[in-house]
């Protein structure tokens, strides 16, 4: 089983996040998606709750669910990194799957919280100058934790990866490996379904676009992916392990032999930067998010048909960037954030279900976007804080700063742990939140 328990940290912000005009899709290069200390945002006054257009069941707009929407401060628990973060505007963090231990690691340190005990239990450090972390938590065989860190110094432009093994009782052991390449850019999904399989990519400027496969139980397998032009965004392998796909700026998305390292097909380019893909959970479909430069669409094959550059399915087009999509476990749904917008598109009727829409849209970008308990709800963040949406009560949930705060970027991955009856994570002002929710 695999377990994926944490992503990245951090969103670009983009330049609309301080803008109070409409972004118009940029038809030059868009910059580095780099992580940036969470802010606040200069945005028009308008509460961040009022929609243009909720989510609905029966034709009857959501209600809050008693209570909300929570602000900070009514947490269960808030959980600070204890060292002075300096400069750095950032902690990433990870659960692991069996919650226990929850890591947070900012600047060069590492600190192992103990879920059971509420209690930080150890320090340690790692020659690892980076601006950027993305941190994930697998099962190691045997008993305890495969940490993997992912990192860029943006002065080196040096890019690496490091595996760090934990044992049962969240201590660090000496088993370390170091990789080339990190994690792509926007909530990616660098392992195989069994979360041994991993894969990295560069983005220095010397092996710009190239990716990497390895896999953390052969030190001696490892395969290059080159092909690409600029940066890739976004990389993933397909549920049954055998296929990569990968989603560059060079306008183009590939398909790999997950074994051989070998180029299936090249799908585009379409002429502006791809951000996002990802397999279907049943292996049928592959999804493209393009643009902006060309008309920002989610793409989508079916797998099973010759690939053309003609999609069979294409979702927009939307006013910029959708950098955020996920299906339900079944495949039957497929959820899109993009600007202050998400819709649920249904594959078999191929009608919309769901149109979320933000009065003040643009300001706000959609991240981290999970279905919980199969298809019954749907959580994401937004505007510094993190909603929920439950389909079967059409209740909504809210937990996050004031509605008239302006905080954007430096959230997190969303955890739900069951056994405590806790959701949250890191929040736009760096600190961990969890707060009472059963799904
Ligand atoms: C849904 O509600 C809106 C506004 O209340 C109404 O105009 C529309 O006709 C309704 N649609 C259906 C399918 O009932
Ligand atoms: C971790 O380091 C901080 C600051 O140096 C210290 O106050 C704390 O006691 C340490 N915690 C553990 C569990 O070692
Ligand atoms: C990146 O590396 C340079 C050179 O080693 C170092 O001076 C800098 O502090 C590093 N950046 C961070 C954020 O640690
Ligand atoms: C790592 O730890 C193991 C078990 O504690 C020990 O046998 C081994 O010598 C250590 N290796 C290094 C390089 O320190
Ligand atoms: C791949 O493995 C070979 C042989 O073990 C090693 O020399 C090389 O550095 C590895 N390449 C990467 C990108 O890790
Ligand atoms: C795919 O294209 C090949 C060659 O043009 C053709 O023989 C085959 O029937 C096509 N398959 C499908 C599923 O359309």
């Amino acid at each position: 089983m695999l377990f994926i328990t944490l992503f990245f940290i951090l969103l670009d912000l983009f330049q609309a996040a301080t803008s109070l005009s409409i972004p118009i899709p940029n038809p030059t290069r868009a910059r580095s998606p780099r992580l940036q200390p969470a802010r606040v945002v200069n945005a028009p006054a308008i509460p961040t709750s009022t929609l243009v257009s909720d989510f609905k069941k029966n034709n009857v707009s959501s209600q809050w669910a008693p209570g909300h929407p929570l602000q900070w401060g009514s947490e269960e628990k808030l959980i600070e990194f204890p060292v002075p973060l300096g400069f750095v505007g950032w902690v990433a963090t990870a659960v692991t799957e069996d919650e226990k231990f929850l890591i947070m690691i900012a600047s060069q340190v590492m600190k192992v919280y103990d879920l059971d005990k509420e209690a930080f239990i150890s320090n340690s450090s790692f020659n690892f100058p980076a601006d950027e972390v993305s941190l994930v938590l697998l099962t190691a065989p045997g008993g305890g934790y495969d940490l993997i860190m992912s990192a860029e110094n943006y002065t080196t432009r040096i890019d690496k990866t490091i595996q760090v093994r934990l044992d049962q009782n969240g201590k660090r052991t000496n088993y370390t490996r170091e990789f080339e390449g990190k994690f792509a850019s926007f909530e990616d999904r660098p392992f195989s379904k069994d979360g041994r399989k991993m894969l990295t990519q560069s983005q220095s400027t010397y092996k710009k676009g190239v990716a990497y496969v390895y896999n953390l139980d052969d030190p001696t397998f490892n395969l290059t992916l080159s092909g690409h032009e600029d940066w890739i965004m976004s990389e993933t392998f397909s549920p049954d392990g055998k296929m990569i796909s990968t989603a560059s700026w060079d306008g183009t998305a590939k398909l790999w032999d997950a074994s051989t390292g070998q180029l299936l097909h090249t799908l585009g380019p379409f002429g502006g930067q791809n951000w996002l893909t990802r397999f279907s959970p049943d292996g049928k479909n592959v999804l493209v998010s393009i643009g902006p430069g060309a008309k920002p669409v989610i793409a989508i094959w079916d797998l099973n048909k010759n690939l053309t550059n003609d999609p069979q399915i294409s979702i927009g087009p939307f006013p910029n960037w959708c950098r955020s999509a996920e299906w339900t476990s079944d495949s039957s749904l497929l959820a899109t954030g993009d600007y202050g917008h998400i819709l649920i598109y249904d594959m078999s009727s191929h009608q919309i279900l769901q149109n979320w829409e933000m009065e003040d849209r643009w300001n706000w970008e959609i991240s981290n976007m999970a279905w919980l308990e199969g298809k019954k709800q749907i959580t994401y963040r937004i505007t510094g804080g993190l909603e929920l949406y439950d389909f079967e009560t059409n209740l909504k949930y809210r937990w996050g700063p004031g509605d008239m705060d302006r905080y954007n970027g430096g959230s997190g991955p969303t955890f739900l742990l069951k056994k405590k009856g806790w959701i949250g994570g890191v929040e736009a002002d760096v600190k961990v939140r969890f707060w009472k929710y059963t799904p």
